[in-house]
């Protein structure tokens, strides 16, 4: 076994809630991304809107109008600037002054020294700054949006703007706005997300496996009751495994094979003890002859030859019930007949003269259709032979035994009547039944076991066609079968 099969457990249950828990985690990792992602960017686009509308207030108010000296651009900004002092509510602006002058809210982040909110007094040259990267950057932001990590205060954003006024740089505006928020923002999505995303997994783990040991429990039940049926117990039924869905249908399904599987059972056990019954029949004669012949003292050569006489009835007996079993079992088996091209009339012609041997009968044989059947001719010739037989038997002597042929359309249909008896409209199903005769049926020279209108019938369904019991119009019985692939003489 590969080593990744013994890892992947194989029961449905740990695979149903572990697939759910896999769909479960994979959901939640992408509505956590989206999420973090989206708080992040609808914040940080609020900041730069905020950023921008602040920038152009400080170039409309925070600037002289004009045409100002760098001086009084100076000034002008420092004035705008003290009104709106750096806190945790307030953003960082910075106006850059043509000459060097920086003013901002914010002077210890630019490395001005000293209480002053602008360095305008000192000559560029001398502003005591620290010469480092954050101050540099942020002296000489590009325009348009930025970012600067702060030592302190993590990353800041910054809006960049050049204000001209009559073709003149006035000032480069920045604000700024630290991106703390929006880090904080995010971890708390991020927080929350891990706490409750894992009490979700478990919740879903368990679920799941609930939810399979649910779902599954029919389906166990359905594998013990098979194995109690395939231990012999035919009769046992599966459909109340489950009240509903996919599990009871193929629980229907199953019963409704059962069904048919024990009824095949039981015909077939009916069927070896009729069969093993009708074999007995003979041999008890047999055996009670011998048995006479045995206790008399002194056997005349005719008590012999009348014994012989009656055993050599039941072996004939025998013989043809075991001939007739054969037959039914090989047509049973041969799933296909083989097909060959009869012509009807001599066909029909051959076998009601070999017919007409059977007894003293009015054997009649009206005009048949011309024309070709698809048909297995051997078959055919048993079947028609058991049913004109049993026409012969059922007629006395004299009688009327008639085979009418007739064409509609693809189908012919051949018709035995005879002026008998009849068979009771209550029998005409039951008498193609394996072994059954009719109870005081007249059998003349004890030929029938009850198999031959059995054997009639397994033919004409071999060959995909229909038979059936009916009364005569001559007043006696009519056993009739109708086949398909007739094609007529053009
Ligand atoms: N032409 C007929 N007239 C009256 N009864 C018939 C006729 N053909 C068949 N039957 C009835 O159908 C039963 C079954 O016939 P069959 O299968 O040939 O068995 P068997 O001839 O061995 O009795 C017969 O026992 C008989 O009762
Ligand atoms: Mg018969």
């Amino acid at each position: 076994m590969p080593a990744a099969d013994r890892l992947w457990p194989r029961g449905l249950r740990a695979r149903l809630s572990i697939g759910i828990a896999v769909v479960v985690a994979l959901a939640l990792g992408a509505a956590f991304v989206g999420i973090y992602r989206g708080t992040g960017s609808q914040l940080r686009g609020q900041i730069d809107r905020d950023l921008r509308v602040e920038v152009g207030a400080f170039a409309a108010q925070g600037l002289p109008g004009g045409s100002p000296n760098p001086r009084q651009v100076a000034s002008a900004a420092s004035s705008y600037i003290a009104g709106r002092p750096f806190g945790p509510a307030a953003r960082l602006l910075i106006a850059r002054v043509p000459g060097g002058a920086v003013v901002t809210n914010q002077p210890e982040l630019l490395g001005i020294r000293g209480q002053g909110r602008s360095d305008q007094d000192h000559e560029p040259g001398s502003i005591q700054a620290t010469e480092n990267a954050q101050v540099v950057r942020l002296r000489q932001a590009p325009p348009g949006y930025s970012e600067i990590g702060l030592h302190d205060a993590g990353t800041l954003r910054l809006l960049t703007q050049a204000v001209t006024r009559g073709g003149h740089a006035l000032a480069t505006v920045s604000v700024g706005e630290p991106l703390a928020p929006v880090t904080r923002a995010q971890r708390g999505v991020a927080r929350t997300f891990a706490l409750w995303g894992s009490l979700t997994l478990v919740a879903a783990a368990l679920g799941g496996y609930l939810l399979a040991a649910r779902t599954t429990r029919p389906l166990r039940r359905l594998a013990s009751t098979a194995a109690l049926i395939d231990a012999g117990d035919l009769s046992r039924r599966v459909a109340g495994v489950a009240r509903s869905g996919e599990v009871r249908v193929v629980a229907e399904a199953f019963d409704h094979m059962l069904e048919r599987l024990q009824e095949a059972f039981a015909r077939q056990q009916e069927f070896v003890s009729d069969a093993s019954h009708e074999l007995r029949t003979p041999l008890t004669v047999i055996a009670g002859q011998i048995e006479v012949l045995a206790r008399q003292h002194d056997v005349s050569d005719e008590d012999v030859e009348r014994v012989a006489g009656f055993i050599r009835v039941e072996i004939a007996r025998m013989e043809r019930l075991v001939d007739d079993l054969l037959l039914l079992a090989s047509i049973d088996e041969q799933r296909a007949v083989s097909r060959e091209t009869i012509e009807i009339a001599p066909f029909t012609e051959e076998l009601w003269q070999s017919i007409r041997e059977l007894g003293e009968r009015r054997f009649e044989l009206p005009t048949v259709p011309q024309g070709t059947l698809s048909a297995d001719s051997d078959r055919l010739t048993q079947a028609l032979r058991n049913i004109a037989r049993n026409a012969v038997e059922h007629t006395q002597p004299g009688g009327l035994v008639r085979l009418s042929v007739s064409a509609f359309g693809d189908t012919l249909t051949f018709a035995v009547d005879d002026d008998g008896p009849g068979i009771p409209s209550e029998e005409r199903a039951r008498v193609f039944d394996r072994f059954h005769r009719s109870i005081g049926s007249p059998v003349p020279d004890g030929h029938g076991a009850g198999l031959g209108l059995a054997i009639a019938q397994a033919i004409i369904r071999a060959h995909g066609g229909r038979i059936w019991a009916d009364a005569a119009s001559s007043g006696g019985a009519r056993v009739a079968f109708a086949l398909d692939g007739f094609r007529p003489k053009a």
